[in-house]
């Protein structure tokens, strides 16, 4: 289906009950809806937005468009948690109302401040002319969740320099001063990040361009997070406009971070390690971090990719949320690792321990679309050796190890129903380990693999017939020494 631009700017209101209950139902009867992850009732999901902790408890919005899977009028969808593992649907958290935000209220970010969370967004409006106007909007929401807009922008204008390309407000608090960077587009058609600081959160005062060394590094910047983890300072950021390189760079855009000193608030500076991309799988982007009441850095993504179809798109929604990560650093890399309460969904456990030799093996238990398994391998003289997940007549996902190149691939070639097959159907990374470890979170139309407790992650949807529930081990050129645990989840 063609969406005309009228049909992508209509606004919730506009759909009569009866197309809404058409839509759910549409939804609904999807093979390829989610079980544990945050996605949408209907309509499109992207960005994280508002991750915060408020209260005692886990907020999280997100860019919803409800009306269909594309990307139209936006609008922040409220949800909610105690533990981060099962989330209550608020309902919509900010609605586009004004002239600021006619044309989406589009991602930011939340931060408590005397009692209250303030929510700083991008309000994105077009003019007669189609021109695209940004502004930095603010809604706060009180204790009892009720969240009122304020009027006017927070920030009016963009400044010298800079296009239409300016959005995605993160905010943090530094002794009094609050600070908020802001993806950016130069005049000269390259990303980059600035810097806002306030003591109110309302007045803003545009300190400048965060001075990195990256000079042109893509066209854009979206979704700029900066904080400060272990003494060291992390920007992340979504760069788009980076070509591949070698296995790099491999989607259509990036998600990456750059590490090194605390940012210098007052030159502006930071000194920083090259770029490195935060997930090497198919479906990341405009990942969002926070901290929790417990000091924990915790990050979730959009799994999805900008300006692709998804097999879902059919049946009138598209797209959910990653599973949260705690962030540590080690090596000036983030290591990322599933939050401790995800287990929270263990059921029944299969576990197994045996020597795979030239051969594939499956296991009584070994078998499922929803699940969690962790897979270690060692004493390996074999080439390669890995894991066939959702194995059907004709399907499989791959997740392997290649010890001659020493690379961790994942294979979606014949995982299902294709999705963006002109980016390739393998992802690699390099890794160099004696001992390998596969930590997998599969559901129904998704897989989420922390590689040696985080070093890596590959996050990708799959799309795959409902009765493709096979796993397979195997080893190839050689042997392996494989222990597999296996939790079936609710
Ligand atoms: C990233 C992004 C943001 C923007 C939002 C709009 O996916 O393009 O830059 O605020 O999505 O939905």
């Amino acid at each position: 289906m063609i969406w005309t631009t009228e049909q992508r700017y209509r606004r919730i209101e506009e759909a009569s009950a009866e197309e809404l209950s058409e839509l759910r139902a549409k939804v609904k009867g999807c093979k390829w809806r989610q079980t544990f992850h945050i996605q949408p009732e209907t309509g499109l999901l992207n960005d994280p937005n508002g991750f915060s902790y408020f209260n005692g408890e886990y907020h999280l919005f997100y860019q919803w468009f409800p009306l269909g899977p594309v990307h139209g009028l936006k609008y922040w969808y409220h949800t909610k948690s105690k533990n981060l593992v099962h989330w209550e649907n608020v309902g919509i958290g900010i609605a586009p109302t004004n002239e600021y935000d006619s044309h989406g209220c589009y991602s930011g970010s939340a931060i408590e401040h005397e009692g209250k969370l303030y929510l700083l967004y991008t309000g994105n409006s077009r003019d007669r002319n189609w021109i695209r106007h940004s502004y930095q909007c603010l809604a706060i929401m009180d204790q009892t969740g009720k969240i009122e807009k304020r009027k006017e922008p927070v920030i009016h204008h963009i400044p010298n320099g800079y296009t239409n390309h300016f959005r995605d407000p993160k905010v943090w608090k530094e002794g009094k001063t609050f600070f908020t960077v802001i993806g950016a587009q130069r005049e000269n058609k390259t990303g980059c990040v600035v810097l806002y600081s306030s003591n109110d959160l309302i007045n803003w005062k545009f300190e400048g361009e965060i001075k990195t060394n990256l000079g042109a590094f893509g066209y854009m910047w979206e979704c700029p997070d900066y904080f400060e983890l272990q003494g060291y300072g992390v920007l992340i950021f979504s760069p788009q406009g980076i070509e591949p390189y070698e296995d790099h760079y491999q989607n259509l855009y990036q998600s990456g971070y750059i590490i090194g000193e605390k940012l210098d608030v007052e030159r502006l500076s930071l000194s920083h390690a090259p770029f490195q991309e935060i997930d090497r799988g198919f479906d990341f982007y405009a990942p969002q971090t926070m901290v929790d009441g417990n000091g924990r850095r915790i990050l979730i993504g959009w799994m999805g990719m900008p300006e692709i179809e998804y097999p879902t798109d059919k049946s009138g929604w598209a797209h959910c949320l990653t599973l949260p990560r705690e962030l540590t650093i080690s090596d000036n890399k983030l290591i990322q690792k599933p939050v401790k309460e995800l287990e929270l969904l263990r059921k029944q456990q299969y576990e197994i321990q045996d020597v795979i030799d030239q051969e594939k093996k499956m296991y009584n238990g070994f078998i499922g679309t929803t699940f969690e398994m962790i897979c270690d391998f060692e004493n390996f003289d074999a080439k390669e050796f890995g894991v066939e997940f959702r194995v059907g007549d004709c399907e499989k996902t791959i997740i392997k190890y290649d010890s001659i190149q020493k690379k961790v691939i994942l294979d979606r070639t014949f995982s299902g129903q294709p999705v963006a097959e002109e980016y390739g159907t393998v992802r690699k990374c390099f890794l160099d380990a004696a001992k390998v470890k596969f930590h997998l979170f599969v559901d129904t139309s998704s897989v989420e693999i922390f590689i040696n407790d985080g070093e890596e992650v590959f996050t990708s949807r799959i799309f795959p017939q409902e009765d493709s529930k096979g796993i397979r081990f195997f080893a190839e050129g050689g042997k392996v020494l494989l222990h597999a645990t296996k939790w079936d989840f609710e």
